[in-house]
């Protein structure tokens, strides 16, 4: 979401370098939404697969709707999510245009509109998966209830549920969001999985003590596994039975690279425990 920065030519540059790192590095999954950069991330996108001859068939694109921001397409508008039927069409056909793609493999609606009707709803990605123009459907940060009542209207899975995991925020370990995943056998990917180390995660509400106890345990595991202790953040979750699979935001190729150690660290059973009390600041009963 930050690959085109302000969209200067140093912007543009630097995601594409990041681009091509990940490329390089073996990432073959892309995570797009209509709004990243204003649409702009999608372009930067299209234009990097073709600068640096990176093939549609190795690479699996995601791009979500359902974000409407404050005064689009009007002025006086409030922001807003909209699961209407032609604004989610509209809104794939705008980011296949500005990924010059045919298809998205994965579409994610974005965050759950509370006044969504889901049979409106269901028929949009019916219709989009009739058509070619996505292969799969899923969601993103949508509480239990909420994937039940789509998927109650829905004839295709939906695969994926996109939500924040990360040191900071385990809401979805603790909501049934997980639970509902592996009994379902939907894919959990995380937003935010390393920023809850590097930068405050969204809505952080930690002290600066319980950062302090996290760094202390986050830095024994990372001498302990010979990482950085970022990537620690990363094997914690990968430990997770669900399968969840980290969203990586970074834009520094080195950064990029170096998060692949995290499949690599044999992560134990003892040590989630061990940053888990870290960050609740109390053992578990
Ligand atoms: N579905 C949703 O609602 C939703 C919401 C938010 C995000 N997302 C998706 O999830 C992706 C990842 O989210 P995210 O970018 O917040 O997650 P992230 O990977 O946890 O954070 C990446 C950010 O943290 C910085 N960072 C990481 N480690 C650092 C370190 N050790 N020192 C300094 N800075 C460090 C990165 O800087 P560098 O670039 O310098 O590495 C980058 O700005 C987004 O790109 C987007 O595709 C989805």
């Amino acid at each position: 979401m930050r690959i085109s920065g302000d969209n200067s030519p140093e912007s543009r540059q630097r995601g594409k370098d990041a681009i091509l790192a990940a490329h390089e590095a073996g990432y073959n999954h892309f995570d797009h939404a209509d709004i990243y950069g204003g649409g702009h991330c999608e372009e930067l996108f299209a234009e990097a697969m073709s600068d640096y001859a990176i093939t549609r068939e190795c690479v699996l694109i995601t791009s979500k709707c359902g974000v409407r921001f404050k005064d689009t397409p009007s002025e006086g508008l409030p922001a807003r999510y909209d699961f209407s039927k032609q604004y989610i069409l509209d809104s794939v056909e705008g980011s296949l245009r500005r990924l010059k793609t045919d298809y998205l493999d994965l579409f994610l609606l974005h965050r759950p509109d509370y006044l969504f009707n889901p049979d409106e709803t269901a028929e949009a990605l019916q219709d989009l998966v009739d058509s070619g123009k996505v292969r799969h459907c899923g969601v993103s940060n949508f509480k239990p209830s909420q994937y039940r009542l789509l998927q109650s209207r829905c004839s295709m899975p939906l695969i994926v549920n996109q939500v924040e995991v990360n040191i900071h925020n385990v809401d979805a370990l603790l909501d049934g969001t997980l639970d509902q995943c592996q009994e379902l056998g939907v894919t959990p990917q995380a937003w935010c999985p390393i920023g809850g180390v590097a930068y405050p995660a969204w809505g952080n509400t930690f002290t600066q003590e319980d950062e302090a106890r996290i760094k202390v345990e986050l830095d024994r595991q990372a001498e302990k596994y010979s990482v950085e202790n970022w990537v620690v953040m990363l094997a914690w979750i990968l430990k997770h039975p669900a399968g969840i699979l980290p969203i990586v935001g970074s834009t520094t190729p080195e950064r990029i690279r170096t998060a692949k150690k995290s499949l690599e660290i044999n992560y134990e059973h003892e040590d989630w425990y061990r940053l888990f009390e870290a960050r609740n600041g109390v053992q578990v009963p």
